[in-house]
């Protein structure tokens, strides 16, 4: 298939372009488009057919549900059945943003959306070219991480490129993601909502907001222990490097001390290791290719990065990373989700 790459600005989106890449979607095609989390691989929501070609360009298991992809709420009442009081604060509060709320899903919703689920992921994206786009379509557009599936989602157009050339008839290019981690996925149709994936927008935050919320108890494990997640996705090993992880958590000057350790082990076994540190602790490792995340009491500049830390690790041909835990306050969880995830829940705490 031929794919058009096509540059947009934020401040500035090229009409043509995008009339062109809305033109694309309304038949049935495949446009991949940035969002402030990650970029998404996107489809019409209401086309059967458009739908099943995000699953075979991704190489996705078609029992993992997509998000449905709007401008604003003024969306929510023709998709969905109800929306709950809740979930209305929700979306004054949170959009256009890093939220997706799960609600009970209208007839219009195909089911090959929701993977044969009652319920529909719904999201309004903070970002100008994804919210142009789908306005300019006028139609809610389904969109998964524009990732082969089992990959780290995408953050740079270089990413979508990587996976995708060749499988969709767009990409556009629309520079870095901001967020860096996907959306928060909130089950409304429980009391009190449920998170079932942590995302951009934090615990904290929707705490402060509903006063109460529950969080998926899978997502609260420590090992690989047998629970099954209520987001589909959550279940598959995912967001992983070829490099085997390994995430060491504890004081941040023993887990150094482990690290270093554990680095000269490699080493004589001839492995190739990388570390994934933060910036105040980059400099305190021996020879071997290092990334600082970022600021470590800042989770959002980590979040940021660390999609593309495990991409640059594999094209080096890292074979372990080790990686450094950080706090699982404010955005700190989804980093910790992720990381974890990546590494299969091979954890060493110190
Ligand atoms: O930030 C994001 O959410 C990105 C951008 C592109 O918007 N999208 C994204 O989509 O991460 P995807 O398909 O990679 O992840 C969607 C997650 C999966 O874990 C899926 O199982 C869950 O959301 N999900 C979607 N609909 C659901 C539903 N009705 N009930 C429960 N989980 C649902
Ligand atoms: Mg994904």
């Amino acid at each position: 298939m031929k794919t058009e790459i096509l540059k947009m600005e934020l401040n500035d989106v090229d009409k043509e372009k995008l009339r062109f890449a809305a033109e694309v979607l309304r038949g049935g095609g495949l446009v991949a488009f940035p969002t402030e989390t990650v970029y998404g691989l996107g489809a019409d929501a209401l086309n059967e057919n458009a739908v099943k070609k995000i699953f075979e360009a991704k190489g996705r298991p078609s029992d993992n549900p997509l998000i449905v992809h709007i401008t604003g709420k003024e969306w929510a009442d023709s998709l969905t059945a109800s929306v709950p009081p809740a979930a209305e604060i929700l979306m004054d509060r949170f959009w256009p943003g890093p939220l997706t709320l799960v609600l009970q899903k209208s007839d219009k919703v195909p089911g090959a959306i929701t993977a044969g689920l009652s319920t529909v992921g719904l999201r309004a994206p903070a970002h100008p070219v994804a919210l142009a786009l789908i306005r300019e379509a006028g139609i809610p557009i389904a969109a998964p991480s524009a990732n082969i599936s089992g990959r780290p989602s995408p953050t740079t157009p270089k990413h979508v490129i990587d996976d995708l050339y060749g499988k969709v008839d767009v990409i556009i290019d629309g520079g870095c993601s901001k967020v860096g981690v996907e959306s928060t996925v909130l089950d409304v149709t429980v009391t009190p909502p449920m998170i079932l994936r942590p995302g951009g927008v934090s615990y904290e935050q929707l705490l402060d907001v509903l006063g109460d919320v529950a969080i998926d108890p899978s997502l609260l494990k420590k090992s690989s222990e047998n629970f099954v997640p209520k987001a589909p996705g959550m279940k598959y090993k995912h967001y992983s490097p070829k490099a085997d992880v390994i995430v060491v958590e504890g004081e941040t000057e023993k887990v150094v001390r482990k690290i270093n350790s554990l680095i000269e082990e490699y080493k004589k076994s001839n492995t190739s290791v990388g570390v994934l540190s933060t910036d105040q602790t980059k400099m305190l490792y021996g020879d071997v290719p290092v990334i600082s995340l970022g600021d470590r009491l800042k989770p959002e500049t980590i979040a940021a990065n660390l999609f593309k830390a495990f991409r640059d690790f594999d094209d080096i041909g890292i074979e372990v990373i080790l990686a450094e835990a950080i706090n699982n306050q404010g955005i700190g969880l989804a980093v910790m989700n992720r990381m974890k995830k990546a590494a299969g829940y091979n954890i060493i705490k110190v």
